[in-house]
């Protein structure tokens, strides 16, 4: 049985990771800011609801394909932006968007991926979405929507919840850079995963495949996460961006990032396709509302409106019941699948998908449910 095979949930996946990553590449996948009180509230948030099942339902079929972004998807999750993924593996956004697609699931491509649109497109037979963040360097974002239209992705999603950089104090004490450039911390961490370095060594080097052809800082000039949004991410962008994006794209569209029945309402109204209710895995702003405490009032004022994306601390499938209960049409996942890249690449990733997909439909059957439909807020408590 191999290593994966052995993992039986995403903890198990995590602790792989763990040991194949350099330090301060773990900590980056795993760490908040602040005190982190969001990345662990997200994941606990769910315990605080409880699931109600209902008995003698013939569950021996259970369908749990459902839609989202003008997509048919094999089942309710798909996978969210992440940044840098080359890191974590040499085969990275590739081997990712290629599991994704095997899943029969969304593949999301981060503006700060290490792979291009076109490479990723090239790689991935199935549903894409391209994340963007408004760069300083305004053309940037005429030029994400071209080349998307271009290389035939299938939506856009903006991210709104970094007006400003966060704080991480994992990536300080580390000395995360991009590229890497280390403190003694971060040197330490790299000599103990020979394997990781050889693999690093035999690679091209990450960069930041979209946008290194406008910005050397973060690809060839080292630079921190914390220092790069602080120099090129546009703080003064609003819902008037939004409705010049929506209507420039003119497909299916994504706010990614609020928390707020108020802002789903403006969003609603920018004419957005889905929300992706999101506290940014507890890298951004901390000691909010975790996704899924936001999501509830926010499906009370705009449910039905537009489709609502549960993005944050999903661990379980019993999460995604969760969620969807409370009218999320699908949740959507970073960690999970980066902790699976890390620990064995597009395999990895497909292990973590697998995991999650039997867990979901186990406890479908276990709730009584044999379609996406069924599931409805008389589940939860
Ligand atoms: C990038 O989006 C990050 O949260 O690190």
């Amino acid at each position: 049985m191999s290593r994966l095979d052995k993992a039986l949930n995403i903890e198990d996946l995590r602790k792989i990771a763990r040991k194949k990553l350099p330090a301060p590449l773990f900590n980056y996948i795993d760490g908040g800011s602040d005190d982190e009180s969001n990345v662990r509230g997200n994941s606990h948030a769910y315990d605080a609801v409880k699931l109600v099942p209902e008995y003698l339902v013939d569950v021996a079929k259970i369908d749990l394909s459902t839609k989202v972004l003008g997509r048919e998807i094999s089942m309710p999750l798909f996978l969210g932006p992440t940044g840098m993924t080359r890191l974590f593996h040499h085969d990275g956004e590739t081997a990712v968007s290629k599991a994704a697609a095997a899943a029969g699931t969304y593949y999301s491509l981060s503006t700060v991926g290490a792979t291009s649109i076109e490479d990723v497109a090239a790689a991935c037979s199935g549903p894409k979405c391209f994340q963007i963040y408004v760069m300083k360097d305004r053309g940037l974002t005429h030029e994400f929507i071209q080349r998307c239209k271009d290389a035939n992705y299938d939506s856009l999603m903006l991210t709104v919840d970094i007006p400003v950089a966060s704080y991480r104090e994992r990536e300080l004490r580390y000395g995360f850079t991009l590229p890497p450039k280390l403190n003694l911390a971060g040197m330490l961490g790299f000599a103990a995963k020979p394997g990781w370095v050889y693999n690093a060594l035999t690679h091209p080097q990450t960069k930041l495949a979209n946008v290194a052809h406008k910005i050397p800082e973060g690809s060839s000039k080292s630079s921190s996460l914390m220092e790069y949004i602080a120099n090129q991410f546009d703080p003064s962008v609003t819902w008037k961006d939004l409705e010049w994006m929506i209507a420039e794209w003119g497909g299916p569209f994504v706010i990614k990032g609020i928390l707020s029945p108020a802002d789903a309402r403006k969003a609603v109204d920018a004419g957005v396709t889905a929300i992706s209710v999101s506290n940014h895995g507890g890298r951004q702003l901390d000691g909010t509302l975790s996704a899924f405490e936001a999501l509830g009032p926010m499906v009370d004022e705009v449910g039905g409106e537009c489709e609502m994306i549960c993005d944050g601390g999903i661990r379980r499938g019993t999460h995604v019941l969760k969620a969807l209960a409370r009218g999320a049409t699908a949740c959507s996942i970073g960690r999970p699948y980066l902790y699976g890249l890390a620990a064995g690449g597009e395999a990895g990733v497909a292990r973590a998908l697998q995991l999650l997909r039997d867990e979901i439909e186990r406890d479908m059957g276990l709730l009584g449910c044999r379609s996406i439909e069924e599931i409805g807020s008389k589940h939860i408590a």
